[in-house]
Order: structure tokens, then C-alpha cells, then sequence
């Protein structure tokens, strides 16, 4: 199957009840991780790449393994996505490579740490939408800012400095247009999120509820949605690593999300820490060996393992044959005719 747009996929997850969950690549085993785990659970699947993601394993490197999972895997519709575009040229540079999917990060300036005015975000995000849907390619936007610092870009701090305010949520996304919208509700990107098991006090699912009820029709993109589980923190430290106690989002909160529109849910650092487990655990057990097949290989099974979990967790299992992807082209149609509407429906408050 040609790579799909990721609004045909987040439209087909919202008929379905279900979400979606955008996995971070740098490299091919996290990209054969992340397709044998669908194959295995029979899911459309997000592939996305950050800025850092793209400069370590340099653009063609990258494009093409995507190019090679959609037509290994012919029978799962793929997304491909920018995470976290921190300008319009970022994004302009993955859609001409062949993205079907940006997020026009505005929430920060193009220096991706300082967080930026409301009429700036809507500005950029703004050209990127027109750019963008000229070509039939899907955007995401951010409103509020996220805490921690992922691959540099972040504004860093806790999750709870620039939470999203409803109102500018429906106020951004009548403005720009987006097909999905990423809302700050207390999370951050990395493995230190929470000192303790999450309540409403830290996590602010009532903002995503009240996002939720304002903009019924939007797709909520959740970042930063880990669930930094302990059993792959134990791993890491016993085999030697020297991670602090720390808590991520728990899956139930996440599907208190996609029960309420959340229809991306991002996800990186459990499969940094499954991978690190297991490679530290071959080498910790048998240091006598040096061939890196012989750690990546249980690095891409324990990823494998985690992506298989969350894919049935967040409901996504079972739907990788419901429809086939649409021409880029004939989305792009869709949205110049109207048919794909980008203007969200606002109910009262
Ligand atoms: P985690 O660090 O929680 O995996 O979040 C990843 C993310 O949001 C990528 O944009």
C-alpha cells in the first residue's frame, strides 16, 4: 500500500472509536520493531520522524526504510509523519520528500524552545495548512506547549506552565484549519514526567474533556504519552543503568482520551527504554560479545513487544483491513472541493 494520509487514517479512527499510535523512528530496527508489531496485531500504524530523527539517519536514509515497510507490508496503511516542525521549512522539506503528514509545531518559535505568541502560532501553522493541503498532506498543530525537551526541541520545565486554554483551542482551530490538534494537558516528552502515580491535579484530562466537548470533531493528538512502565525501568537497572523512579501516563488515562477524541497518541521514550533494556542485558550478561546483531536483535523484539502492546491498548489492533488508501492526490482534491472539511464544528460551551 502507498503510504496514507494521516487524516484518511484519524477520520477512519474516529468512525472506528479508536486511536492511533504514532511511534518515533531514527533507525530500521525501530522501523521493522514498530511493522512487525503491526503485521502481528493488524493495525494501521504512524511512523514519525523529529528534526534530530531526520539529521541522524539523514533524510534519503530514513524515507526510503519507510518507502521499504509500505511495500513489505503492503496490507497496513502507514502514516508517515514530521513530529514536531519547528518552522514552515521543516515542513515544506518532508512534504517534498514524501511525507503524508506534518505537525507545524507553532506553540514554540522556529528556535523550538521559546514558546511563542497565539498570533505567531496561528500565523505559521496558518502557511503550513495551505502549503500543505495543496499537496493532500495532513497537518497537526500545537496549542499550549508541552513540557520536557525531546531531541533539543522543547520549552523544558513541567508539563503544567502553559496548559491549553479551550477557548484558544477552538479559536486555533477554526484559524488554521488543522486536521489534528495537539493539546498541552500536563504531560511532557522524556521519561521524567510525574514524581508519582498521576491524578487530575497533574494530569488535566478535564482540559482535554472540555477541549473535547468544545471541538467535537477535532482529532486530539496527545505527545508526550509514555507510560514509562517499571518493569522496562527495571530492566535498565539491573543491567547496570541509573534511571531515577519516575511515572509516565497510565494507558487508562489514555483511554479516557480516545474515548473523547484523542485519536494520536505519541510515543517514544517506552520504546527507547525496552530497546536500552534489552541491549544492556546482553551485554551486562555476556560481555564477551561484540557482534551488534546479536543485542539488536532483542532490542527490535522488546520494541516490538511494547508497540504490539500499545497498538491493542489504544484499540488500533484489528482495523488494518477496514479500507484502502486514498491518492495523496485525491486528498488533496478533497481538500479544494470542501469534501475533506477543515473548518471544525464549535458546539456552545
Ligand atoms: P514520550 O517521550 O512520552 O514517548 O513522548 C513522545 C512524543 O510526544 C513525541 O512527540
Amino acid at each position: 500500500m502507498p503510504l496514507v494520509s494521516m487524516r484518511q487514517l484519524l477520520d477512519e479512527a474516529a468512525k472506528g472509536g479508536y486511536g492511533v499510535g504514532a511511534f518515533n523512528v531514527n533507525d530500521m530496527e525501530q522501523i521493522q520493531a514498530i511493522m512487525a508489531a503491526a503485521k502481528e496485531t493488524k493495525s494501521p500504524v504512524i511512523v514519525q520522524a523529529s528534526r534530530g530523527a531526520r539529521a541522524f539517519a539523514e533524510d534519503l536514509y530514513l524515507f526510503k526504510l519507510i518507502q521499504a515497510a509500505a511495500e513489505l507490508n503492503p496490507e497496513i496503511p502507514i502514516a508517515m509523519h514530521q513530529d514536531h516542525g519547528n518552522s514552515f521549512e521543516t515542513c515544506k522539506s518532508a512534504i517534498e520528500l514524501g511525507y503524508t503528514s506534518v505537525m507545524m509545531d507553532g506553540s514554540l518559535k522556529a528556535d523550538g524552545k521559546t514558546p511563542a505568541s497565539f498570533e505567531e502560532n496561528v500565523e505559521v501553522t496558518r502557511r503550513a495548512v495551505d502549503f500543505a493541503h495543496e499537496r493532500g498532506v495532513t497537518v497537526e498543530g500545537e496549542i499550549g506547549v508541552l513540557g520536557g525537551i525531546e531531541d533539543g526541541h522543547g520549552a523544558g520545565g513541567s508539563g503544567l506552565e502553559h496548559v491549553t486554554d479551550p477557548d484558544q483551542a477552538v479559536e486555533f482551530a477554526e484559524l488554521t484549519g488543522v486536521d489534528a490538534l495537539a493539546i498541552a494537558i500536563g504531560t511532557s516528552h522524556g521519561a521524567y514526567k510525574f514524581t508519582k502515580k498521576p491524578d487530575g491535579s497533574v494530569l488535566k484530562m478535564d482540559i482535554l474533556l472540555a477541549i473535547h466537548k468544545r471541538l467535537p470533531n477535532t482529532h486530539l493528538v496527545m505527545h508526550g504519552s509514555s507510560s514509562v512502565p517499571k518493569d522496562l525501568q527495571d530492566v535498565v537497572n539491573k543491567y547496570g543503568g541509573k534511571l531515577k523512579e519516575t511515572w509516565g501516563v497510565p494507558v487508562e488515562e489514555i483511554q479516557l482520551g480516545i474515548r473523547n477524541g484523542v485519536r494520536k497518541i505519541n510515543v517514544d521514550t517506552d520504546n527507547r527504554l525496552a530497546m536500552t533494556g534489552a541491549i544492556r542485558k546482553v551485554l551486562w550478561e555476556t560481555p564477551e560479545k561484540f557482534d551488534p546483531r546479536d543485542y539488536m536483535k532483542p532490542a527490535r523484539e522488546a520494541m516490538q513487544k511494547v508497540v504490539a502492546q500499545r497498538m491493542t491498548q489504544f484499540g488500533q489492533a484489528g482495523h488494518a483491513g477496514d479500507y484502502k488508501a486514498l491518492p495523496i492526490a485525491e486528498i488533496a482534491k478533497g481538500y479544494a472541493n470542501g469534501s475533506l472539511i477543515t473548518k471544525p464544528l464549535v458546539a456552545a460551551k
